[in-house]
């Protein structure tokens, strides 16, 4: 079977930092997988690799199959994934309407699709299409929200989401969500990360946890969660247990 995402020995360096260490990553077609990490374990650099974002400093990328170290092959990929990138990069002086039309042509959509698709998007993530305000001037959450709009537009098959939920409200989290389900429902696949667990563990059907640039678990979530949380599963695997508050700090509030 082809893999959705597909790594062999994925390293990135920055200076002395080897911030992406002899990854071997494989995510298969149809699950929902969260790349967990605590602060600067690797999880962006990843990402930025595996949609083309960030060159590799060596190691292999397979993306539905395609090699992602080949540039033709590269955009091939890029036809059939989403992303939301760590940097949400968005043109400043765009509307939000402008920048999705924007996006949608570079997609090769025609104009009517791109505007009764935007239209659904937007309305349902609770944004504004007739408003002339640029993105320069939107909230986070609104730029995390457009972005999200732009990553789903061209109805890709694989979507890398790096802290989709981050920032953004409530509604639109629920809204978020059940969006996700439906589009694994419908055969899609999702690799996404997020410091929220509550909602990785609602979520998801797999999980891989990376720290300081080695991935040290990938299991159904199930295997991590049947005796207990996926906080404590998650903080047994990252160490982060040890990390006591008690007798620490004692100066603050005394
Ligand atoms: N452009 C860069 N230049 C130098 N170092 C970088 C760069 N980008 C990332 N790093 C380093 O690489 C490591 C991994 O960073 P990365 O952003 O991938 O972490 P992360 O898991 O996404 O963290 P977070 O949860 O905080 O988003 C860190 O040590 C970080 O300082
Ligand atoms: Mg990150």
């Amino acid at each position: 079977m082809e893999q959705a995402i597909e790594t062999h020995q994925l390293c990135r360096r920055f200076g002395d930092v080897l911030a992406v260490d002899h990854l071997d990553l494989t995510v298969e077609p149809g699950i929902f997988y969260g790349f967990l990490g605590t602060n600067g374990a690797g999880k962006s650099t990843t990402i930025k690799m595996l949609t083309g974002l960030l060159s590799p400093t060596a190691g292999q990328i397979q993306v539905l199959g395609y090699n992602m170290l080949d540039a033709k092959e590269s955009l091939e990929a890029k036809r059939s994934i989403g992303v939301i990138p760590e940097n949400l990069a968005l043109f400043d002086n765009l509307t939000s309407r402008d920048y999705l039309t924007f996006v949608g042509r570079i997609h090769g959509l025609e104009r009517l699709v791109i505007r009764q698709r935007s239209m659904e998007l937007m309305d349902l993530l609770d944004l504004d299409y007739q408003s002339r305000t640029i993105t320069l001037e939107f909230s986070h959450g609104m730029r995390k929200k457009l972005s999200l709009a732009a990553a789903l537009l061209h109805n890709p098959k694989l979507l890398f989401l790096d802290e989709p939920f981050e920032g953004v409200d409530a509604v639109a989290s629920k809204v978020i969500r059940d969006l996700l389900e439906q589009f694994i429902a419908k055969g899609g696949t999702v690799f996404l990360t997020s410091h929220i667990l509550e909602i990785v563990q609602r979520l998801c059907t797999h999980v891989g946890i990376i720290t300081k640039g080695t991935l040290v678990l990938s299991e159904k979530i199930q295997s991590l969660t049947h005796n207990g949380s996926l906080e404590a599963a998650f903080m047994r695997a990252v160490g982060g247990e040890n990390n006591e508050i008690s007798n620490k700090l004692d100066w603050l509030t005394t």
